[in-house]
């Protein structure tokens, strides 16, 4: 029987259409999760107005979040002339001050990436690619530059090489020195003038903050130290798994748009407007009182049509789930039961927020420390962190001064001030289950 036979071509085809169903059945099976996520969505009608509005939503917010400078650059560049600094460092210094690279913005570039060369560095700058810092140019002169909320509350996943990889919106970055950062500036006379001090003494407070750290009180009180001596910079927090949670900071400055306008144009020097009379009070916060920070207004105002969608993007980030064989499960599960219970980790820590739902914030002495950063902030008390993705912030340890260096501190710290009487085990099991979240 030849191919040509009309059985034999029959007999061929079926095999081939069997063998290209088992094909997609293989990519189907694969993909299965997507598969019903993509089905789920399709339940939305393509005619939902408000599913529509979130979606648009959601991805304006992430171009804000990603790349809008809200015109700092009259500031960063215009005032402060970082983008002069910025034009002689090597891309091997701005990594090495935890300035992190999207991969994805380096589509095109041809030959091994020199880490030694400056023009690298303005390259990258060029192509939108150090995440938080956007270069603007004038003819192929590097002339001004902005920042962005990426800077301090993204990091990359490090799959090109360490610093360089894709964009993870959120995460805090601890590898981050902001004060060096703004050290390399020609000139801080804007901080000194505002803060009433001289440039050195802008300058020694800045080296004295350390990656991952950054003060956004400076500004408005003018303290730069603890009574203890150490910086009053606190850690960047992450901007993820923020949704259901009441107040924001360490602190509870208030809502996340609250605190997304207070940073957009008192910290970042955006242009907009931002109105919190809580700051008029001379005694707690001098400085922001006496240049009137809390009555910031710009026109054009470049940051509260942004509001929106910004709040509604960072509700969207979740918390990154904990990498696999990072945590013992069965311990992580006795934990979970101890952290509900005995602990009385969750009568603040409340699952699955693990924080109050309702007015989350404590004064000092309930959790056992110094009053020091919460006398910072208007209702004088810590906020409850969210713990999911702790993991992922582990660098410059625990708590809103990095207090305590592990996690198993942090238990033995409750342990002490709540007198749990938990042993070794026990902490132990508390401790799998955190970085379980
Ligand atoms: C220079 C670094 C830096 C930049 C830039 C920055 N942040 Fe932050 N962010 C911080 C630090 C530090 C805190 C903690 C402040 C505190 O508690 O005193 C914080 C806190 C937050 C929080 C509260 C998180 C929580 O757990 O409640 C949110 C939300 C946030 N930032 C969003 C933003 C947005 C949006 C932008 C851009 C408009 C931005 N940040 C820009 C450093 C930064
Ligand atoms: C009285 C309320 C309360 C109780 C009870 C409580 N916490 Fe906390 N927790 C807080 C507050 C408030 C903070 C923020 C402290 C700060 O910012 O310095 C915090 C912070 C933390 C952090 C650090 C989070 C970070 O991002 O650095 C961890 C971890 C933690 N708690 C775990 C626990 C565990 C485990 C227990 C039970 C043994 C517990 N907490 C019991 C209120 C509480």
């Amino acid at each position: 029987m030849s191919l040509r036979s009309p059985a034999r071509r029959r007999l061929a085809f079926a095999v081939a259409a069997l063998c290209a169903a088992a094909a997609v059945f293989q990519v189907v099976a694969a993909d299965a999760p997507r598969w019903r996520e993509r089905k789920d969505l399709g339940a939305i009608p393509l005619d939902d107005a408000a599913a529509r509005h979130a979606a648009r939503q959601f991805l304006e917010g992430r171009q804000t979040f990603r790349h809008d400078t809200f015109g700092s650059e009259a500031f960063w560049g215009g005032a402060l002339r970082l983008h002069e600094a910025l034009a002689t460092v090597t891309p091997r210094t701005a990594l090495a001050v935890g300035l992190k690279v999207d991969a994805d913005a380096l589509a095109g570039l041809t030959g091994p990436i020199d880490l030694d060369d400056p023009a690298v560095t303005a390259e990258l700058l060029r192509r939108d690619a150090v995440i938080g810092v956007k270069g603007f140019f004038e003819g192929g002169r590097l002339a001004s530059v902005g920042i962005q909320c990426a800077l301090c509350h993204s990091t990359v996943d490090d799959r090109v090489a360490p610093g360089i990889g894709r964009r993870r919106d959120g995460w805090a970055n601890r590898d981050l020195d902001v004060g060096a950062i703004i050290n390399l500036a020609p000139t801080v006379a804007p901080f000194a003038d505002l803060l009433g001090v001289d440039e050195a003494t802008v300058r020694a407070v800045l080296a004295s903050w350390g990656p991952g750290r950054f003060d956004a009180t400076l500004t408005l009180d003018g303290k730069a130290f603890r009574p203890d001596g150490k910086t009053a910079a606190v850690l960047i927090p992450p901007a993820f798994g923020l949704a259901g949670v009441n107040l924001h900071t360490w602190t509870g400055w208030g809502g996340v748009s609250h605190w997304n306008a207070l940073v957009a144009n008192v910290e970042m020097h955006g242009q907009g407007t931002f109105l919190d009379a809580r700051l008029d009070d001379a005694a707690r916060f001098p400085v922001a009182a006496r240049a009137r920070l809390g009555h910031t207004r710009n026109t054009p105002d470049r940051v509260t049509p942004k509001l929106p969608a910004l709040h509604a993007y960072q509700l969207a980030l979740p918390a990154p789930g904990p990498p696999p064989g990072s945590f013992d499960a069965a311990a992580a599960a006795r934990g979970r039961t101890l952290f509900e219970g005995r602990a009385q980790c969750g009568t603040c820590h409340v699952p699955p927020l693990y924080t109050e739902p309702g007015w989350n914030v404590h004064l000092p002495a309930e959790i056992g420390i110094d009053a020091f950063q919460a006398e910072r902030s208007p209702d004088r008390r810590y906020r409850t962190s969210p713990l999911k993705g702790l993991w992922s912030h582990a660098k410059g340890g625990f708590y809103h001064d990095g207090r305590f260096a592990t996690l198993g501190a942090v238990v033995d710290h409750y342990d002490a001030h709540l007198g749990l009487g938990l042993t070794p085990a026990e902490k132990e099991d508390l401790v799998q289950f955190l970085k379980s979240l």
